[in-house]
């Protein structure tokens, strides 16, 4: 495995390269993001994990400083894998000037997620289009534990005709439910008991609409009581249509249930698909 740091090197190796695939990763890899290299693996002959924290998705009073940076443990793990490039450049390299372009994203991108962490979208949006126009890679793997990430992913490789297969990987659960997140090793003994509650509370509505109670904004308010009572600070629950992850109504049958909240400093989000037939 080769641990290339600047873009020329980079872009140099990856001319031999007939099929390539980028997992992007801010690192302190887990089962989850070990699972979208795997995936990758599947379908490119070359996989690059890019690993930086992008300080630029985070605001000020966001967790960038205690974000884990664990590079040892993480190239080690995909070593194992058979990884065949990581890319870990540091600020300078990806941010040399002060970023003055910016994308404008769609509307979309201030709703959910976007409510509660103003520019973050904006963020994420910049630096992967940088990684993509850096690795070129024919096919990109997201999580759909990020959920709307993903969604606004794919509409940037169609609205601005990225020659790039964007493809969803499936979340990993830890055994009681909860989705593996890098900012699970934020939460105390205590909170990792709790934290399981916001996969249960989604599984609960989900089973609920499934059963035929179509009551969506009623299901959503009961929701965020049953996680406020077991000691969540709630952000957001949402029963959204899965294409466009707009508010669903009783007559869709393809929808997405997204979650967001607090466990004291530890943001966690987590969703789950929705297909009724009817
Ligand atoms: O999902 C993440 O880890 C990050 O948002 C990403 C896509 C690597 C961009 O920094």
């Amino acid at each position: 495995m080769e641990i290339i740091t600047d873009i020329a090197s980079l872009r140099t190796r990856l001319k031999r390269e007939s099929s390539i695939a980028l997992v992007p990763t801010m690192g302190n890899l887990h089962q989850g993001h070990l699972s979208l290299v795997q995936l990758a693996q599947q379908h490119a002959g070359c996989t690059v994990v890019s690993i930086f924290v992008n300080r630029l998705q985070f605001a000020p009073h966001e967790d960038f400083d205690r974000y884990p940076r664990t590079q040892t443990t993480d190239c080690h793990l995909l070593e194992q894998l058979g990884v065949e490039i990581v890319f870990l450049p540091d600020e300078k390299e990806l941010y040399p000037v002060p970023q003055e372009f910016q994308l404008l994203l769609p509307a979309v991108a201030d709703t959910l997620e976007g409510q509660f962490r103003p520019g973050f979208f904006r963020g994420v949006a910049i630096i992967v289009l940088k990684l993509f126009n850096i690795v070129q890679p024919h096919i990109a793997i997201f999580g759909k534990k990020d959920y709307q990430q993903l969604h606004l992913m794919q509409k940037m490789g169609q609205q601005l005709n990225l020659p790039i297969e964007i493809m969803a990987g499936e979340t990993v659960r830890a055994e009681d439910g909860l989705a593996l997140s890098s900012r699970n090793s934020y939460l105390s003994e205590s909170q990792r008991q709790q934290a399981s509650h916001l996969f249960r509370t989604l599984f609960h509505v989900k089973q609920k609409i499934e059963q035929g109670d179509h009551n969506l904004r009623l299901l959503e308010e009961r929701a965020k009581c049953e996680l406020a009572k077991q000691g969540w600070k709630v952000d957001y629950i949402a029963l959204q249509q899965r294409k466009t992850l707009l508010p669903a109504n009783t007559s869709d049958t393809d929808l997405v249930i997204l979650g967001a909240g607090w466990l004291g400093q530890t943001r966690l989000i987590d969703n789950l698909e929705i297909a009724l037939t009817l």
